[in-house]
């Protein structure tokens, strides 16, 4: 018997945090629940974290979140996820085998350079959308059967199970081994346009089928959950996500055109595409979601946003809010910061590139390097942005979500540079949210009409040209300085 009115938990299981939410039949968050998820470093460029951690995370932050609310009246959940990165389990027992490897692990570059070719790079790219790079899941596959597997016998046999977080997180409450369309597409193993595990990529990469995960859509149907107390078992899952793709849906982002920016340690810039053609080669090609059938976007993804205010503040010895402001208010007097730490990604996806800090004098100022990290972000989130522009013609609106955003004067630069306006969710958990509306259209606590009508309170910032970056001219000499290539 369902108590009080309808709830729906959402749960972000995401790279430092799990974080949870009820959010009730007007949209409304009406509770919070938060764990955090380490993660450790064990050589310089890998990154690994604890499937177990994960898991215990998000028990941990579902039980944060039902505290003083009846579980009863949660009629759907709904799941987003930290993509591409990667683990092995033990069918017959469900136990890890491996760490998870991060979606920011590095360890597969030998990989990728061992396997780069015109023909590998022209297949990898046409058939998964995505750039040969070792920040996607499948050369973490191919590495972690290199060494958990290395002659394949178990693998073959289907033993070992790969799987995304979403899969892991599924494989808990039943055993069901599935993976979320979306996140497949994150693989870079996924015939994108297909929906189905690419034989030739699977030979490329030496992954057995039989190890990966069944794909399914983002609306399931999914195991029912189970080992998430006080919520009953038997609750049914009714949407996952990948997390920057709710993102997009928590903006009520759901037609071609619209482009939205998330600002982290790294940046995701993504936008619903009509056909999955016609893409700028510096943009991956990606399932948004995928109900009846899939919705694609556009995606290029920046390694260093908030990672290189926190660098450049810590080399400054001051904070990262100190530097923002200071970096705002200065002039740059040319200085350009690329922060090419561990390379670039879109929309050059140069993994050689270096980080630079260019034109330096004897008078550069620290404001005018605090300048330049600020412009760093804006001038990477506005390359992709027009990368997107070609691939679907004029963006007059970018929604934007994330920490960084939350400072007025980086978001009025963003707009001055851009040229267009920019719609801040005041709502600062816009996976939870996005994977939310999801789960309630697909339980039907929502019709498309209610969906549309639900509150996205926003934040304006039109283009008024007050606080334009430096001109654009330094920046690009700086990244050609940067790659490795010519551009
Ligand atoms: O592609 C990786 C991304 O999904 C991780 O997101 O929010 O956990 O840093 P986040």
């Amino acid at each position: 018997m369902i108590m009080g009115a309808p709830l729906i938990l959402a749960i972000d299981q995401g790279t430092s945090a799990t974080k949870c939410a009820l959010i009730d039949a007007g949209g409304r968050f009406i509770s919070r629940g938060t764990a955090p998820v380490g993660e450790t470093h064990p050589q310089p460029g890998w990154v690994e974290q604890d499937a177990d951690a994960i898991w215990q995370s998000v028990q941990t932050a579902v039980a944060a979140c039902l505290a003083g609310h009846e579980p009863s009246a949660v009629i759907a959940v709904g799941f987003a996820t930290q993509r591409e990165s990667l683990l092995l389990w033990d069918r017959a027992t469900g136990r890890p085998i491996s760490p998870v490897i991060s979606w920011q692990d590095q360890r597969g570059a030998a990989i990728c350079d061992a396997l780069r070719s015109d023909d590998t790079e022209h297949l990898v790219r046409t058939r998964s959308g995505l750039p040969l790079d070792p920040m996607f899941s499948a050369v973490k596959a191919r590495w972690l059967l290199d060494h958990y597997d290395p002659d394949r016998v178990r693998s073959r046999d289907g033993m070992l199970c790969l799987g995304t977080i979403d899969s892991w997180l599924l494989s808990r409450f039943s055993g069901d081994h599935l993976i979320e369309a979306g996140n497949a597409s994150r693989t870079q193993l996924l015939d994108v346009r297909a929906v189905d595990w690419d034989d030739d990529l699977l030979s490329l990469f030496g992954i057995p089928r039989i190890c990966l995960p069944r794909v399914v859509a983002s609306t399931g149907p999914f195991p029912s959950v189970g080992g998430l107390p006080p919520l009953s078992d038997g609750t049914p899952i009714h949407a996952v996500m990948g997390d920057s793709h709710a993102a997009l849906f928590g903006h009520g982002a759901f037609s071609p055109g619209q482009v939205k920016a998330t600002y982290g340690t790294g940046s995701s810039v993504m936008g619903l595409i009509a056909e999955p053609d016609d893409l700028q080669a510096g943009l991956c090609l990606t399932i948004g979601w995928m109900t009846d059938r899939p919705a694609y976007a556009a995606e290029g993804n920046i390694r260093s946003a908030g990672s290189a205010l926190r660098w450049m503040a810590g080399i400054l010895g001051i904070d990262v809010p100190v530097l923002v402001s200071m970096g705002l208010a200065a002039r740059s007097d040319g200085v350009v910061l690329v922060p090419g730490f561990g390379g670039l990604g879109a929309p050059w996806w140069d993994r050689d590139a270096v980080g630079l800090l260019t034109n330096l004098t004897l008078g550069t100022t620290r404001e005018a390097i605090a300048r330049a990290a600020v412009e760093s972000v804006v001038q990477q989130v506005a390359d992709v942005v027009e990368a997107i522009r070609h691939s679907v013609g004029t963006v007059t609106e970018l929604f934007v979500d994330g920490g960084p955003t939350r400072t007025d004067g980086l978001m009025q630069m963003q707009a001055d540079r851009l040229g267009c306006t920019l719609l801040r969710a005041v709502e600062p958990e816009l996976s939870a949210l996005g994977v939310a509306h999801l789960a309630g259209l697909s339980a039907g606590l929502w019709d498309r009409a209610a969906l549309d009508a639900l509150p996205r309170p926003r934040d304006r910032f039109s283009a008024v040209a007050t606080n334009l970056p430096s001109d654009s001219r330094h920046w690009r000499d700086a990244i050609a300085r940067a790659s490795s290539r010519r551009i």
